[in-house]
């Protein structure tokens, strides 16, 4: 099915057409959980340039890599679990990489225990959103962007709230949203329109009315500018790029080189080479996200 014109967002209501734009698929579309593709298309037209250094610390199905080929930015993907060869395998809390090293960084982590996306340890998605473990993990992802991000560049966080009947609502958003106020200045806050399939069926909707509760309709996109001494400058100066008529260099082409063979960009911590497994993406809770 044809997919419509990429179109740079204007309002603080940011809705997308399909999980994909263009003829390829941006990530993994079967990933449960995967980011859809318009998302971060925006976040880079907006606040980067080509050539920049993109990091997305927790990568699942490497959509953000594969926006990035597409728009001529140079990616770089870590997860615990990494799908693919050019995701690499890595905490996102002890990233192999330099302080103020890196152009920009989008994050789409676990919301919770609600996917399981694999048993590796260091999988913050075993973490239920109603305990403090969970945030005390993302305060320290939170921490570690900002350590890595160059002053006067910019960070994304996309993230949704968290419903259960037994324990009731987390505003994982605003929870987040406070450490991220901690580093960063707020450039702006997006609501983003939910098109996961649960939000439309029928069981979903009636236990819903009748349990006197909400369905996720939302997701919180944090858009965050490290202030600090770096040069001011000019970002999104690049013009759309026609996505029909671009074909997609392979998988690790086009990203940042390893330093050393199959292996992350060190600075003395763990970062190998990925397994190439994929995570179970196996969905827990009913009323959290399938796709974004
Ligand atoms: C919502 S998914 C990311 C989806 C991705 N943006 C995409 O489009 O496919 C969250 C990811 O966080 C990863 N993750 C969980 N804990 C992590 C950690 N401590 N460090 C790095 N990645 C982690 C999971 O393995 C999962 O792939």
């Amino acid at each position: 099915m044809p997919t419509p014109k990429l179109q740079r967002q204007v309002t603080t209501l940011w809705d997308y057409p399909s999980q994909n734009y263009g003829r390829e698929d941006q990530g993994d579309r079967s990933y449960i959980g995967a980011t859809p593709s318009y998302i971060i298309w925006n976040c880079l037209m907006r606040y980067t340039n080509e050539k920049d250094l993109v990091v997305d610390p927790m990568c699942g199905s490497g959509t953000t890599l594969d926006v990035c080929r597409d728009t001529n930015r140079r990616p770089l993907g870590y997860d615990v679990n990494p799908t693919r060869k050019d995701i690499f395998r890595c905490d996102a809390r002890k990233l192999p990489l330099e302080n103020g090293k890196v152009d920009f960084v989008f994050v789409d982590p676990p919301y919770g225990d609600n996917v399981n996306y694999s048993d590796e340890k260091g999988c913050i998605g075993k973490l239920p959103a109603y305990g403090e473990e969970y945030f005390k993990a993302m305060e320290e992802v939170i921490a570690e962007i900002n350590r890595i991000l160059r002053p006067d560049r910019y960070m994304a966080l996309y993230v949704c709230d968290y419903y259960d009947k037994k324990n009731g609502f987390v505003p994982i958003g605003f929870r987040l949203y406070q450490m991220l106020s901690k580093h960063f200045s707020t450039v702006d806050i997006i609501s983003v329109t939910r098109h996961n399939k649960t939000i439309n069926m029928g069981n979903y909707r009636k236990a819903a009315d009748e349990g006197n509760f909400y369905l996720r309709g939302f997701n919180y996109l944090f858009i965050m500018k490290k202030e600090g001494r770096g040069a001011p400058r000019k970002v999104g100066t690049m013009p759309e790029l026609p996505a029909e008529k671009k074909s997609r260099p392979e998988s690790g082409r086009g990203g940042v080189k390893p330093s050393a063979k199959g292996k992350a960009p060190v600075r003395g911590r763990s970062g190998g080479a990925s397994s190439g497994r994929r995570g179970t993406g196996r969905r827990t809770d009913n009323h959290g996200k399938d796709k974004k």
